[in-house]
């Protein structure tokens, strides 16, 4: 007849061997909770964001002659630096400052610019 000790070691082996599993199920629920929320944009668009700043001003509404693009959702934006980057829609300045970036970089600094102006309206 197994003893309590056995049975709690049992007990520990089993569960030690389900655990990594569970954990990391719930680690991934916690990184998707993350992501879903609007406020969480990936920060390196911000960072990245700020070479813009000194024609577009921080959140898009730009200065002088330079057409602003405050309150155009992040799929506009990510599209309009794409066709710049690419030559598809012409420019002056876009096109060279747009090849700079990769396209993921450019997905990141959408996605910022295209939810900033929903924080601070
Ligand atoms: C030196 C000034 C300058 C900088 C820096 C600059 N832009 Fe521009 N941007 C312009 C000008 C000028 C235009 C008009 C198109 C053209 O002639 O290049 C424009 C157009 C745009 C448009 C099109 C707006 C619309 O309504 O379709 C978007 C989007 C844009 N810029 C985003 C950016 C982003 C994002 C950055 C930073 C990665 C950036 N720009 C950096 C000057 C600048």
């Amino acid at each position: 007849m197994p003893s309590k000790m056995q049975i709690i070691l049992t007990a520990c082996v089993v569960l030690s061997g389900t655990l990594p599993a569970s954990m990391e199920a719930v680690a991934a629920g916690t990184r998707a909770a993350k992501r879903s929320k609007a406020a969480d944009v990936d920060p390196r668009g911000q960072v990245l964001a700020f070479s813009c700043a000194g024609c577009h001003g921080t959140d898009g509404k730009s200065v002088g002659i330079i057409p602003g693009f405050y309150g155009k959702s992040p799929e506009y934006l990510e599209a309009a630096l794409k066709d710049f980057k690419s030559g598809a829609r012409f420019s002056s300045i876009m096109g060279r400052h747009a090849k700079g970036y990769s396209d993921e970089e450019i997905h990141q600094i959408a996605e910022y610019f295209g939810t900033v102006w929903t924080k601070n309206k």
